[in-house]
């Protein structure tokens, strides 16, 4: 079979662990090939290795030669909240003055000041402003990304958020996975009765099943917004109606969200600055992804997720950037890796098992995508730096020069 394009000049191929959960000590582990081809047919990774290549290559085969760069698998980010109005620098000098993160919601700011403008926007506006937030996640090499509603707490607006990030799918090269999370806040209204919200929720989540509009739903697992007992009642629900599920779990308080979440088999339990340690222990013997937020813990001056002790522990971590205007207002990916490594003390093999494989399978895409494989998409992404320790080490600029997903050649050096 001959070959749409073949990319030689590669310095270096890193590629993750292939079976996921990638967990403990095999996070340390991917494979290195100095000076490897990729051949892509059809949108797939053909081959790729060291052997000779030139039976794949015809007269219609594409020649790219990377002229020393490092090749990665596109990165995936598995936790945003993509799609929104507006942005909150307001709070941000609320923070920086030491008003806790939780008081600002309680107030009506917050998740729930974003809650307003999201309802007040049109879908044109919400697609605009997400499509150049692609853009930039694009630019920084994702290639996958997982986008949650939550900023409308009624149906019509949650619909309008999965509706802009259904079609932000078709229309841009990132693939999308979305997420309902109409539990992201109690709206005031509800304040003195909880109870009709998470019935509302209930009933809204069988629309957007009806609809195809969502494949996983989350909750905002923490103190003043939804309890152990009240996320436990939400998940049930969505699990009956075939939804997969994650927790925002143990961001501020240890309520025991990721325990929860290992006895719902939820793909994923996210945050994890305040994790108990057994429920590490629980995370350990799962298949529950650890997916760790490191731009939050520095945006909000919190302290970071414990994620040297959790891989130690043996479990499987990923880690994304939970963009979002009011905890992490950014979309450079490789700040958040390179948090990962400074602040989390993560090794550059974890953290690249982290943001392609382990990601890839909470996001029930790890048949397609997450490493470089025979048959897998052609997502891939080139970078002109020495070795794959450099982009950890030189920080807060991007090293991506090209961006190839399912064999298109979207961004060229
Ligand atoms: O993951 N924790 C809850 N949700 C987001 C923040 C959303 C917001 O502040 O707008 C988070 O940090
Ligand atoms: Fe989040």
């Amino acid at each position: 079979m001959k070959a749409d394009m073949i990319i030689t000049g590669i310095k270096t191929l890193y590629n993750p662990n292939q079976v996921p959960p990638v967990k403990g000590f095999n996070m340390s582990k991917i494979e290195n090939i100095d000076n490897p081809f990729i051949a892509i047919k059809d949108g797939k990774i053909l081959d790729y290795g060291t052997h000779d290549c030139h039976g794949y290559i015809d007269s219609k085969t594409t020649l790219l030669d990377a002229k020393g760069k490092i090749c990665l698998p596109g990165l995936i980010d598995s936790h945003t909240h993509l799609v929104h109005a507006g942005s909150r620098e307001h709070e941000f000098s609320q923070l920086r003055q030491g008003i806790p993160y939780l008081d600002i919601l309680k107030q009506g700011g917050g998740i729930l000041g974003t809650v307003e403008k999201t309802k007040a926007a049109s879908f044109n506006e919400l697609y605009l402003k997400a499509y150049q937030s692609l853009n930039t996640f694009l630019s920084y090499g994702i290639t996958t990304l997982e986008a949650k509603s939550g900023y409308g707490l009624s149906l019509d607006t949650e619909v309008k958020q999965l509706m802009v990030a259904e079609k932000l799918n078709q229309n841009h090269p990132i693939h999308v996975v979305s997420t309902y999370m109409g539990a992201h806040a109690v709206p005031l209204k509800f304040k003195h009765n909880r109870s009709s919200y998470i019935n509302q929720i209930k009933q809204d989540m069988e629309i957007i099943k009806e609809k195809k509009l969502a494949s996983f739903v989350d909750v905002f697992c923490e103190t003043g917004v939804f309890d152990l007992k009240e996320t436990k009642e939400i998940l049930e629900k969505a699990k009956a109606l075939g939804f997969k599920i994650k927790i925002h779990a143990d961001e501020i308080d240890p309520l025991g969200g990721a325990g929860l979440g290992v006895d719902l088999n939820a793909s994923s339990v996210d945050h994890l600055m305040a994790i108990k340690d057994e429920d590490i222990k629980k995370l350990a013997q799962a298949n529950t992804i650890a997916n760790i937020l490191p731009g939050t813990s520095f945006y909000l001056n919190k302290p970071y997720a414990n994620a040297r002790k959790i891989i130690d522990e043996g479990c499987a971590i990923s880690i994304s950037s939970d963009y979002n205007p009011g905890s992490c207002p950014t979309e450079n990916f490789q700040l958040i890796m390179q948090l990962a490594a400074n602040h989390q003390k993560l090794k550059p093999e974890e953290i690249l098992n982290a943001v392609t494989i382990n990601a890839a399978y909470h996001l029930g895409l790890d048949k397609e995508k997450g490493s470089i494989q025979k048959g897998k998409d052609a997502d891939l992404i080139l970078l002109d730096i020495p070795n794959l320790s450099y982009m950890l080490y030189h920080f807060g600029i991007n090293h991506v020069n090209d961006v190839i997903i399912n064999g298109k050649h979207i961004i060229k050096s």
